[in-house]
């Protein structure tokens, strides 16, 4: 039995050449502009072809979330992880980031390239776990604890990095702890159940804030037990944010989940472990974007979600119209004042800098 606890070396991202980018036409991306009454008239190959069109004229590098519709990672030049997203926008050389993912995501960006126009196509595209603190919260968590480091999930508002000394994202949340003082507090925050991953993983007891995603709380150890009885031998993919993680881990330890192997990593963990991956049939325990994404990776194996309705309405807020309309109107800008920018900056090129 396969049971690993990981944050892979290898990255999960793709850049898709657009001469390589396959056809929509057909395809979920084709649907989704179909069914968009506003751009009825337009006809949806326009608006595909708008988006490549545009994308070009703009000199635009378009990013997507692995946990976006299937139409837009199709129309993406990047798909991946948040860590790879960040890194990938700070390392562009276009002068045009529109970041297909959440409001924090877009933010990361524009913090890390200050020269760059960012844009989100849905400014409303929120995050459960990011409103779960705020920077005054955090001010007084370290009158408590005055010599702590904080640690903060890339998934925070700017203000709450702004006040944070180091940033991580799921895929090295385990290093990031791992290169501070093994004698300094760590206020760990906002998602308790990556930072139980993180005590895991590392032997160290941290600080927690009581956040959650609500999509990954809701994916229970019930859940995972009942797909696993339905497919017995198939192996376990969870994300950490998923509060059952730790239950997942001790069942297969004690031989009362019938799986194959346990695999906890990042959504670009999951990618890289996939490409490896012998196995007939994988259950995924994380938002259902993920599996597009996955089946384009490996077509020997068949993903199943542990929940088909685990589903992000905010990834899921942006459309291929949206885009579309983003590019064409060079709507919405993501900025963030000064003030707030370079301290967050500091957090966040720590987290670029420590490796998965
Ligand atoms: P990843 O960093 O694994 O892509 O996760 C981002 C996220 O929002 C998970 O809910
Ligand atoms: Fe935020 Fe959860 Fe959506 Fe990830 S899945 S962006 S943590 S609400």
């Amino acid at each position: 039995m396969g049971l690993t606890i990981l944050d892979p070396d290898e990255r999960g991202a793709v850049t898709i050449p657009a001469r390589q980018r396959p056809s929509v036409v057909g395809t979920a991306a084709d649907r989704a502009v179909a069914a968009d009454a506003e751009l009825a008239g337009l006809g949806q190959y326009e608006v595909l072809a708008g988006i490549d069109r545009l994308r070009q004229e703009r000199g635009a590098m378009v990013l997507a979330h692995n946990y976006e519709a299937g139409a837009i990672q199709d129309l993406a030049d990047v798909v991946g992880d948040s860590l790879e997203l960040a890194r990938r926008a700070a390392a562009s050389d276009a002068e045009l980031i529109v970041v297909c993912g959440v409001h924090f995501m877009a933010e990361t960006a524009s913090i890390l390239c200050p020269d760059k126009v960012v844009l989100t196509p849905e400014p409303d595209a929120g995050c459960s776990l990011a409103a779960s603190v705020t920077a005054p919260e955090i001010l007084e968590w370290k009158r408590a604890h005055p010599d702590g480091v904080v640690v903060s999930y890339v998934n925070t508002t700017a203000e709450v990095k702004a006040v944070s000394d180091l940033c991580c994202t799921s895929s090295n949340a385990t290093n990031v702890v791992a290169s501070i003082d093994p004698d300094a507090d760590v206020l760990f925050l906002p998602d308790t159940a990556l930072g139980l991953h993180v005590e895991r993983a590392t032997g160290r007891r941290l600080h927690l804030w009581l956040g959650e995603c609500h999509v990954h709380a809701a994916i229970s150890y019930d859940d995972v037990a009942e797909r696993a009885r339905r497919h017995p031998g198939a192996e376990l993919l969870i994300h950490p944010e998923c509060r059952c993680a730790g239950d997942c881990l001790r069942a297969v330890e004690d031989g009362s989940l019938p799986i194959r192997g346990l695999t906890v990593a990042s959504t670009g963990g999951m990618v890289a472990h996939a490409r490896g991956n012998e196995s007939e049939v994988a259950l995924v325990a994380t938002e259902v974007g993920m599996l597009h994404r996955l089946r384009k990776e490996s077509e020997r194996t068949r993903f199943v979600a542990v929940r088909d309705d685990a589903i992000c309405e905010y990834m899921k807020a942006i459309t291929p119209a949206k885009l579309y309309r983003t590019l064409r109107d060079l709507e919405y800008p993501v900025e963030v004042p000064p003030g707030i920018a370079e301290p967050a900056r500091r957090a966040l090129e720590a987290m670029v800098a420590v490796s998965p």
